[in-house]
This record gives C-alpha cells, structure tokens and sequence, in this order.
C-alpha cells in the first residue's frame, strides 16, 4: 500500500467509499475537490494495487493538525490502511510545526474509537448531542511531542 496526496482524478473513488458508509458525514464530490483548492488543506489517499483504498483529510491550523474526514473502502478493512493514513498524517503534521491532532468523533463509531485509541488519542472533551442533535460527539488529541516518532 502506498500513500500520497490526492488529486482530482481521485475523487469519484474518494467520494463512493464515503458514500459507502450510512450516516457518515460525507462531503461529497464537490466538497472533496474544494478541499483540494484550499492551502491548508491535505487530502492523502491510500492505494492499493492502484485504487483508492482510503483516504484521510485534515487541516494545518498551527499548533493543531485537525482530522476532518478518514475512511476506508467496506472490502479493504482491518488491513491497516487507516492507520497507515494516521501515521503519514502523524508526520505531515509534525513537519508543518503541529504540535498535536485532534478529532471529533460520534461516540457510537466504535471501530472508530478503538483505532484512535489504538493509535494513541486520548478522549478530552465531549460535544452533547452533536450529531443530528441526537449523538454525542467525543473530541480527541493525539500530541506530537518533538522528536518522538510514534
Ligand atoms: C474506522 C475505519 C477508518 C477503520 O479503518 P481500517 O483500515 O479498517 O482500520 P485499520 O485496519 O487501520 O485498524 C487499525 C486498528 O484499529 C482498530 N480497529 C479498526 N477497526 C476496528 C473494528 N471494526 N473493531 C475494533 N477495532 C477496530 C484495531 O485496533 C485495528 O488494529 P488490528 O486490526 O491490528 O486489531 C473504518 O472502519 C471506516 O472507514 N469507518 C467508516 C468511516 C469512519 O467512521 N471514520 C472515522 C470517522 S471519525
């Protein structure tokens, strides 16, 4: 699996695996290519035999790398493709002088949890009823301390 950065002609692919997923706060075509355009804004995609596996994006907003949007292809999970995308975010972050990343996330998504967990965020705050005023939302950071690579 390789990850590089996303280009236009990704975004069909990146748009259909979002769409995969019900109730996952998807951006859509238009939102994927506008993302695009915007100077801090990094979408990475993970490829696999040549497609779209996943992708992550996330914004630099010094001292914070703020995780948007992560998701992974239903036939290609529990390969390690989102942590590989945390990770390459994980360094872009560091080399742009971010100090930590965080996210938000629905508290019920508990794949998603436990990858967070997993990759070393800790639960700091919570956002009540966030999700169409009916889901808590669970915000996380991860730090970057200088110099460490994990
Ligand atoms: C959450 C999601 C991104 C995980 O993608 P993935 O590529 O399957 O995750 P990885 O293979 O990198 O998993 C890394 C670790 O995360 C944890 N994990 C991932 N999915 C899990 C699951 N369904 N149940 C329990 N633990 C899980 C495990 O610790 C796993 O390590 P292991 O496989 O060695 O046990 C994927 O399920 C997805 O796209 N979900 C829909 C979109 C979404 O909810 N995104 C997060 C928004 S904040």
């Amino acid at each position: 699996m390789t990850v590089r950065r996303a280009f236009g002609k990704d975004i069909p692919a990146l748009a259909a695996i979002e769409a995969s997923w019900p109730g996952y706060p998807a951006w859509g075509e238009k939102g994927l290519r506008e993302e695009l355009t915007k100077p801090d804004s990094v979408t990475l995609v993970a490829e696999e035999n040549g497609a779209a596996a996943g992708f992550i994006n996330f914004w630099i907003v010094r001292p914070e790398a703020q995780i948007n949007s992560l998701a992974v292809s239903k036939d290609l999970l529990r390969r390690g493709t989102a942590r590989a995308l945390l990770g390459k975010c994980a360094e872009y972050a560091r080399k742009s002088a971010c100090s930590s990343m965080t996210l938000e996330v629905a508290e019920g998504n508990s794949a998603a949890l436990a990858l967070y967990a997993s990759a070393g965020f800790a639960v700091e705050g919570r956002r009540p009823r966030f999700y169409n005023n009916a889901e808590d939302a669970l915000l996380l950071r991860k730090a970057l301390p200088a110099g460490d690579k994990t």
